[in-house]
């Protein structure tokens, strides 16, 4: 939401006295003077005029968990433990998962309650790379790689995936970079190629790679630079 209307909204104010009182350096965005009655707040935000209160922040989580096989990547769920059951904190009841892993999928998963945040994340318009390295149960076919660029028609859902990369690792060893989260899509795109992906782990998302010294089932908050390398448009950058 824009400053201006969430003063107005909150002081019983015109967005004109709202913008006035900006501009005359009266609010503070997280301690911080600002007189761009535009700028753009959130819940995260703590936000005071003339030193009152007009909005407190909430505390904003981002979490980076080493999923294992065999934990489910959900937030409940009425007959299986889930992701969520190993986190210890007061607030995780606000979480989310910023892209699911099945449960035989290991790697790097995401955990917040900043919605707008995850959904850039997540959504394919912001082409955030998610990087898989994937084990096959036949070798992968050197024609894969131009498949995978083309695209699956996937029936169910009525989509055409978005181009994506294949690496042929070597015999039966792949790594494949998406820009989407389709259900079970790396799964079904081999499938498509005539193999079955039969060890799946997720190194990456964004520029944001699985940490070295983060062990299976561990899991910690993540740094600021984290957070933004995330939404990085590639590992590399
Ligand atoms: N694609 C899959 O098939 N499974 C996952 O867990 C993630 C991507």
């Amino acid at each position: 939401m824009k400053l201006d209307r969430l003063i107005a909204k909150h002081r019983q104010m015109g967005r004109t006295a709202a913008l006035r009182a900006i501009a005359t350096s009266r609010v503070r965005v997280n301690n911080v003077v600002t007189t761009d009655g535009h700028a753009e707040v959130d819940r995260f935000c703590a936000v005071m005029l003339d030193e009152e209160p007009v909005q407190s922040a909430e505390r904003g989580l981002y979490l980076i968990m080493h999923k294992p096989v065999g934990w489910l990547s959900a937030t409940k769920d009425a007959q299986h433990p889930t992701v969520l059951d190993w986190i210890d904190d007061p607030d995780k009841h606000t979480l989310h998962l910023a892209g699911r892993l099945d449960r035989n999928t290991s790697g790097l998963l995401i955990l917040t309650n900043d919605g707008a945040w995850s959904k850039r994340l997540m959504a394919s318009d912001f082409k955030v790379p998610k990087v898989y390295h994937v084990e096959t149960d036949v070798p992968v076919p050197p024609e894969a790689v131009e498949a995978f660029q083309r695209g699956f028609y996937f029936h169910t859902e009525d989509i055409t995936t978005l181009p994506a990369k294949l690496d042929i690792l070597g015999g039966c060893l792949a790594r494949v970079t998406l820009h989407e989260g389709r259900y079970h899509q790396v799964k079904r795109m081999f499938h498509r190629v005539g193999c079955r992906v039969i060890v799946l782990h997720r190194e990456s998302v964004g520029a944001l790679c699985l940490p070295e010294d983060l062990k299976p089932g561990e899991w910690r908050s993540m740094s600021e630079a984290e957070r933004q390398s995330a939404l990085a448009s590639s590992a590399a950058a």
